[in-house]
């Protein structure tokens, strides 16, 4: 078998079992996760509809590419969602359907890392566990930049040095962020398309979490936007990474795209022809209508936006906590030791939550996740408003 599987870290979830294993909470409280990013929100009905109307569609072989409709509502989506020039995504060259950005930021790092010249993936840590096993099974190193409340929660990559730039073939940006929440801006986004092009590298840019933002009037910016800003029309070295899992409650369908380089996404088709990833015909049609689609993505917004006021409002009195820029996760500083706070937390209160440290790694003499836990506020308000006030009844027995 591939020696590089050997690589791979246990997954976050493993390890929270592990972490649990033997401890019996109380039988009173009923079990409350809040560890698991998955949207918990009702989907939209008319995109179920729209699916079960397109079942015939399961009697053909589905491209790789998708159908062209599907590829124009999401060039149409991204113009503008990101303000872009009428025209400048061509549907034909520009995006490709995807079955969630999982899957594809995995598969991407397969298609773009060159093995024979001593590759560096660089990355967020914390970060989206995804991105390390990637490019671990791609042959290339990892390199981890760390992501602290110092920086505002952003890697600094002004601290990364000559020698892992010119090493480097493949770059992940998450914004928001996953876990932190934090929101890259366009200048920061700028900066790094100027490094890929001295370095020759790609910036792969993950944000399937950018449809859930707080402050309407100012939605997170994206890198072909930041590109297309520049004059950079084409989207040399910039691909983007989106999902209607998250900003439409849609986590089962398995669909989201990739945008940008039409050179790049030319050679990433022909490596996911063979991988043999098309989306399933019902799922084309249902997607289609998705992205179509911007009033469920307000009222989704509005009810993460109403959760997390209700959670920091019993929260804030108890620990520290700030309104993320965006994403679904509160990233909160523990008073001791991660591990031992979710430990405790179950054994007393029966919730369940990520210690940070599980979602990042030791780098550069540090573990930026250490000290933290992640709380997904994906359940409905209720179980949510709860949760909180177990974690501050909990707080305040420490
Ligand atoms: C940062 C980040 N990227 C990508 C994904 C994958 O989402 P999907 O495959 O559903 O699009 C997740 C899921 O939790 C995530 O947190």
């Amino acid at each position: 078998m591939n020696h590089d599987l050997d690589r791979l870290q246990p997954y976050p979830f493993e390890k929270l079992n592990r972490l649990k294993a033997g401890i019996t909470p109380p039988a009173g409280l009923a079990h409350i996760a809040l560890s698991i990013g998955e949207p918990k929100h009702q989907p939209p009905k008319f995109i179920a509809e729209e699916l079960i109307s397109h079942l015939h569609g399961l009697a053909n072989y589905p491209l790789t590419k998708g159908r062209v409709e599907l590829r124009q509502s999401i060039a149409d989506w991204l113009t503008h969602r990101f303000s872009l020039r009428p025209g400048s995504v061509d549907a034909e060259r520009h995006v490709l359907p995807v079955a969630g950005t999982r899957e594809a930021l995995f598969a991407f790092a397969q298609a773009v890392v060159e093995r024979e010249e001593n590759p560096l993936v660089v990355m967020p840590n914390p970060f989206y566990q995804i991105y390390e096993g990637a490019a671990l099974l791609a042959g290339a190193e990892p390199w981890f930049l760390n992501a602290t409340a110092g920086n505002s929660f952003l890697p600094d990559f002004d601290a990364v040095p000559e020698a892992v730039w010119q090493r480097c073939q493949l770059l992940y940006l998450c914004s928001p962020g996953n876990p932190t929440g934090a929101v890259a801006d366009i200048a920061t986004m700028q900066k790094l398309i100027a490094l890929a092009d001295r370095y020759d590298f790609i910036i792969a840019s993950d944000e399937c979490y950018s449809e859930l933002y707080f402050d309407e009037q100012n939605p997170p910016p994206g890198l072909l936007q930041a590109a297309a800003a520049l004059g950079r029309d084409d989207f040399h070295r910039c691909v983007i990474f989106h999902s209607l899992s998250k900003r439409s409650n849609l986590p089962g369908l398995r669909s989201g795209f990739v945008a940008g380089d039409a050179q790049v996404l030319e050679r990433f088709l022909l490596y996911r022809t063979y991988q043999g990833c098309a989306l399933p015909p019902p799922t084309q049609a249902a997607s289609i209508k998705a992205w179509q689609d911007e009033k469920h993505v307000v009222e989704n917004r509005d009810y993460y936006r109403r959760k997390f006021a209700a959670v920091i409002e019993i929260l804030k009195a108890v620990i520290e906590v700030e309104q993320p820029a965006g994403g679904f996760y509160l990233w909160l500083k523990t008073p001791g030791d991660d591990t031992e706070f979710a430990r405790e937390l179950f054994a007393k209160q029966n919730v369940t939550v990520l210690p940070g440290s599980y979602l990042s790694r030791e780098a550069h003499g540090h573990n930026p996740g250490a000290g933290y836990v992640r709380l997904a506020l994906v359940a409905e308000m209720d179980e949510c408003v709860e949760a909180a006030q177990r974690i501050s009844a909990f707080m305040k027995t420490l």
